[in-house]
Order: C-alpha cells, then sequence, then structure tokens
C-alpha cells in the first residue's frame, strides 16, 4: 500500500498544510482521501472516496473549525472497499482519537476480534481501525499519546506507518513507523510527519531520516524520537537537495512526457562525478571493498517491474564484461525457491522508490543468507539503500509518472558501471577497453535526445492505431526486455493487451497471434557486430508481415535491410549493441504515453496502480 500521508503541527491553517501536502503526493496513487484536525478540544473529521477534489467539495460543504493541528490521508485500498467509511481517518467510538496508516496490519483480525468482545463496535472494515480503539483505551486508562502509541505498536505485526492525534492534546501529533515509510520535517515554528519529502518541500527542506521500529512525536518546537520501548534514539537530520519546482509538470501535459524528456539530462547525471581522469569508474558510494568484489563468483540481480527489465538488459553487460556467472529474478519469487545464495554471492538489488516491498523481503532474505547486497536506487535515505551494503544512486531526480521512465534508463547506466567496475578490479577487461565503454555511455545522453527530437511521427502512429485491441512487441537479446517494456507501459497506461516476446520464440507459440493488421513492434539489433542476430530478426518481421501483421520497426541509421518488410520505419542512432536499449525503448514509451492520452485515460494516475508498491 502507497498511501499518501501529512501530520502537521505549527501556526498556520492546519487545513490548508495538509490538503496541499496530499496533492502533492497525489502520484503516489490512492482512491480516497481524508483530513482531521484537533480545535477546541474534539476532533473534526471529512473523508470522502475517489479524488482529491471530492474531498475538498466535502469541506467546502462541511467546513472544519480553524485548527493548527491535524492530519490528512490518501488511501490505496487493502482491507475494505475504497468508499467514504474505509476511507482515513478512523476515529474510536467516542471520536478522541484519529488514526491513519500506510501498510498492513498482519494481525488486525485477533486485535478485532479482542475488541469486538469487549463491546467496541467496528465503522470500517479496515485493520487500520483496530489501531484507533487501542489507542483510545490506552489513553483513556491514562496513558500519553506518545506512550499509547508506542504500546499499540509493540502489539502489532506487520507493516505500517501511523500517525494519530488526540482531541485533548491539540499542538501534538504522534507517529511510528515500521517497514513502511516516514520521514519528519523540521520547519520554522512547525513540523511535518510525511510518506515523503514532497508533502512539505514547500515549507522546509529540513528533514529528520526515521527508521523502522520508531515513534516520533511532533509538536511545532520539533520532534522527540524514539525507540517502541520508549528508549530515545539519536537523531539523523538531514537538508532535501531538491526544490518544489522539480516536482511539477515544468509546462508538459504529463510528469511523463516532462520525464520522458528529461532521460538525456538524468543519464548524465548518473555518470556524473563516476569517471576519473584516467578513465576509470570511481564508486566511491559502493562502500564495497576490492578484495570483496575480487571474491564474487555469482551475481543475482533482484527487482520488480520495470526494474526487472533494467536487471535483464544488465546481465548482457555483466557477464559479457565481467564473466561472473549473473541470474536475474523476480523479487516476488526469490525467497521462495529456496536461491543458492553464499557469502561470495553479490545481490544488486534495483528499485526507483527504494521501498517496493518485495525487493525489500528479497534483500532481507540474501543478507540473511550471507551475500552481499548492493541496491541501485534513486531515493536518497530510503529503507532498500540504507539496509544494503553499499548503494549507486541514479540520481534520476523524483519520478512523478507511475509508470517508470527514466528511472529504465538511469538502472540500466547505473548496473552498466557497477560491472565496468567490477571488470576493472577483477582485470577482466583493459583499462583501454574500460575507457572505450565509458565514452560510447557519455555519448548516450545526445543520442537520447536525437531520438526525442523525432518523436513526432510515433505520437502520430499511435494516435492512428488507438482503436487496436492488441499490440505485440519482438526483440532479441538486449531487445528482449526493451521488447517486455515497451508492452509494461502500453498495459499500465493505455489499458491494452500488450505482449513482448524473445523474437525466436515467435515459432513455439505466440505467432498463433499474428493476425490481419495486428501491431507489432520489432526492436532490430544492429546489423553490425551482430549480423547473425540481425538477420535472425530481419527474418522474424517478414514472418510476421507475411501474416498481416502491421510491423513497426526500430532501426539503427541507416539499416536499409528491415525497410521492405516495415509497415513503418522508426530510426534510432547507430550506436553499440549494449547501448542500444538506451535509445530504442524511447519510442515505445513515447508511444505508450501518446496511446493513453488519445484514448483519454489518466496518463501519470493510471488504475489500480501506485508508484510505490509497499505491499508483497
Ligand atoms: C512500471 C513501474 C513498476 C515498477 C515496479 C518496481 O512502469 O513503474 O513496474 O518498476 O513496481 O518499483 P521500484 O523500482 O520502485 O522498486
Amino acid at each position: 500500500m502507497v498511501c499518501g500521508i501529512v501530520g502537521y503541527v505549527g501556526e498556520r491553517s492546519a487545513l490548508d498544510v495538509i490538503v496541499d501536502g496530499l496533492k502533492r503526493l497525489e502520484y503516489r496513487g490512492y482512491d480516497s482521501g481524508g483530513v482531521a484536525v484537533v480545535a477546541d478540544g474534539a476532533l473534526a473529521s471529512v473523508k470522502r472516496a475517489g479524488k482529491l477534489a471530492n474531498l475538498e467539495k466535502a469541506l467546502a460543504e462541511y467546513p472544519l473549525p480553524a485548527a493548527t493541528t491535524g492530519l490528512g490521508h490518501t488511501r490505496w485500498a487493502t482491507h475494505g472497499a475504497p468508499n467514504d467509511r474505509n476511507a482515513h481517518p478512523h476515529l474510536d467510538a467516542l471520536g478522541q482519537v484519529a488514526v491513519i496508516h500506510n501498510g498492513i496490519i498482519e494481525n488486525f483480525a485477533s486485535l478485532r476480534a479482542e475488541l469486538e468482545d469487549s463491546g467496541v463496535t467496528f465503522a470500517s472494515d479496515t485493520d487500520t481501525e483496530v489501531v484507533a480503539h487501542l489507542l483510545a483505551a490506552e489513553v483513556a486508562a491514562g496513558t500519553d499519546l506518545a506512550d499509547a502509541m508506542r504500546a499499540v505498536c509493540r502489539r502489532l505485526d506487520g507493516a505500517f506507518t501511523l500517525v494519530a492525534v488526540h482531541a485533548a492534546t491539540p499542538g501534538r501529533v504522534v507517529a511510528a513507523r515500521l517497514n513502511s515509510p516516514l520521514v519528519v520535517g523540521l520547519g520554522d515554528g512547525e513540523t511535518f510527519v510525511a510518506s515523503d519529502v514532497t508533502a512539505f518541500i514547500a515549507h522546509t527542506r529540513e528533514a529528520l531520516e526515521m527508521s523502522d521500529g520508531q515513534v516520533v512525536e511532533i509538536t511545532a518546537e520539533g520532534a522527540t524520537l524514539t525507540d517502541f520501548d520508549g528508549a530515545p534514539v539519536p537523531e539523523k537530520r538531514y537538508h532535501v537537495d531538491w526544490d518544489v519546482a522539480a516536482a511539477e509538470k515544468d509546462g508538459y501535459d504529463y510528469f511523463m512526457l516532462k520525464e520522458i524528456a528529461e532521460q538525456p539530462r538524468a543519464v548524465a547525471d548518473t555518470l556524473l562525478g563516476r569517471v576519473n581522469d584516467a578513465g576509470e569508474v570511481k564508486l566511491d558510494e559502493m562502500r564495497l571493498s576490492d578484495e570483496e568484489l575480487r571474491e564474487v563468483d555469482k551475481i543475482i540481480i533482484i527487482a520488480a517491474g520495470t526494474s526487472y527489465y533494467a536487471g535483464l538488459v544488465a546481465k548482457y553487460a555483466i557477464e559479457h564484461w565481467t564473466r561472473i556467472p549473473c541470474e536475474v529474478e523476480l523479487a516476488s519469487e526469490f525467497r521462495y525457491r529456496d536461491p543458492i545464495v553464499t557469502q561470495r554471492t553479490l545481490v544488486v538489488v534495483i528499485s526507483q522508490s527504494g521501498e517496493t516491498m518485495d525487493t525489500l523481503m528479497a534483500l532481507r532474505h540474501a543478507r540473511e543468507q550471507g551475500a552481499r547486497v548492493l541496491a541501485i536506487c534513486n531515493t536518497n535515505g530510503a529503507t532498500i539503500p540504507r539496509e544494503s551494503d553499499a548503494v549507486l544512486y541514479t540520481r534520476a531526480g523524483i519520478e512523478v509518472a507511475v509508470a517508470s521512465t527514466k528511472a529504465f534508463l538511469t538502472q540500466i547506466v547505473a548496473c552498466y558501471l557497477v560491472a565496468l567496475y567490477l571488470a576493472q578490479v577483477r582485470g577482466t577487461k583493459w583499462g583501454d577497453e574500460v575507457v572505450t565503454v565509458l565514452g560510447d555511455l557519455a555519448a548516450m545522453p545526445d543520442a537520447i535526445a536525437s531520438v526525442l527530437d523525432e518523436m513526432e511521427p510515433v505520437r502520430e502512429l499511435a494516435r492512428s492505431m488507438a482503436s487496436a485491441t492488441s499490440v505485440l512487441f519482438l526483440g532479441r537479446h538486449v531487445g528482449y526486455p526493451v521488447a517486455l517494456e515497451g508492452a509494461l507501459k502500453l498495459k499500465e497506461i493505455a489499458y491494452m493487451h500488450a505482449e513482448g516476446f524473445a523474437a525466436g520464440e515467435l515459432k513455439h507459440g505466440p505467432i498463433a497471434l499474428i493476425e490481419d493488421g495486428i501491431p507489432v513492434f520489432v526492436v532490430v539489433p544492429s546489423p553490425r557486430g551482430r549480423s547473425v542476430l540481425h538477420d535472425k530478426i530481419v527474418s522474424n518481421i517478414q514472418e510476421v508481415r507475411a501474416r498481416g501483421a502491421r510491423t513497426i520497426v526500430i532501426a539503427e541509421e541507416g539499416d536499409e535491410t528491415v525497410v521492405p518488410y516495415a509497415s513503418h520505419v522508426i530510426r534510432v542512432p547507430v550506436c553499440p549493441t549494449l547501448m542500444q536499449p538506451l535509445v530504442a525503448v524511447v519510442p515505445l514509451q513515447v508511444f505508450a504515453c501518446e496511446m493513453a492520452s488519445s484514448r483519454g485515460f489518466d496518463v501519470d494516475q493510471p488504475r489500480n496502480l501506485a508508484k510505490s508498491v509497499t505491499v508483497e
């Protein structure tokens, strides 16, 4: 679950700050919203299913009293349908405590039964509501709200961020986290808690990191942190180095378009400062010694969704450059197959958000088995990098659109840097070879920019196909994960049936799907160096074309062999085979985006999906 969470104490209108914060968190995906404020010794709360506009309408109809303490929530349903009654906040029977929650309380059923036995009536189907009743009972027995939160947290299993206020204690908000994100914002005479800094970046850039198993109490003056037993914990403050403008659309219709356009910059930033004057890769932040890296005898890449596809691309480079066997595994499958992991295994976890629960759990499993874990992540201070032995940040900047784009490219580049570093340390590539590949990488931002300059025909193509019911994607070698990614993009935002295949697999089944007029994208490898592969895919294009497919061929500049069999050719610049995914995926991103918008869908917040998936 990826609910948006905001809590505020200060001098301003809590409601204004909270609603603004919730809007900034909209990109996380949600299906209902709600707020509660503490005023005149009472709680006032409004919540509504649907978009925040519904909540705002309700707030206009039923205005809340002026207040400077409150909390707000956008919910992504897990327990209970996305309706008004299941929306957060949840209050206890006497309306003294209001609670919002992200995550899942795994033992909620037994807690609910216990409360019901003691006479409590529940007003929702959520797991969250048990917390409101438990907190209220503690406070009614004379316990201070922060102590009550600690006591309740000790009884909960699962993953949660909780934020609570009490009618009798204006000026105080209490929050807790376990395996679910929460940060504290420290302003001047005002303090915030939120799922991420986007919610309060307009007010302060000073933040306090919270670790799992901690409770924080905020007042206008600041924050007090303890563990679940009440022992003080040291504060870890940090300064957020991006501003609110970075989280806005910059004139683009959608965040996704803005983020696609940012890819040349993002790739350049991933490379920035990671090559020294001698042309060697330097990864100061690696925190793994050269000795440890020389001992590695196997690499396992673990990730989900688009990040997994970045891992599939990286495998080709890692094995080619380092000669270390590399497996790529879906995070949600990894720990259930009794994987062979030793102290000599390097596990690379890839995650844009750094909070994906499947990936986090796989990471923990790998570490328990003794593996060293390197995180490739886009979010500073997120849980996954914090729990890894080493981290390489992708530096793509905030990715707001649910469909991942710039994260994918920068993850590939970050993996390549790791592969080159390993090759350098282990001597599997000569220094001048590393310099050549780094030169190829350095040329990619311009190559990506040149693809972006030629995207109007791709947009036209998408518009012309808006009524298609199914689109297929074919690729070989590194083009295969690109095909998978092209299909995923189309599924998630244009809600179309789309499948990616290894082109060689066509004859083993999928070719039966080819019928008159079906659009088939084909990612064609360069004819240089990989001529066998190239010839084979040209045959595949012929095969589908002969059966009536509309072939959309992504091919290198100057590759004329594909032209006779292509209904449409999309050109990408000449570049080495392993670099081609960085340019070939761009038209597929643009195609999906235009397809979604011409079919009238919400490009940035597709249905049923959320930006950061913090449940398994
Ligand atoms: C697809 C997409 C998802 C994510 C996946 C992993 O566009 O965004 O498939 O790639 O949920 O997320 P991270 O990388 O945050 O672990």
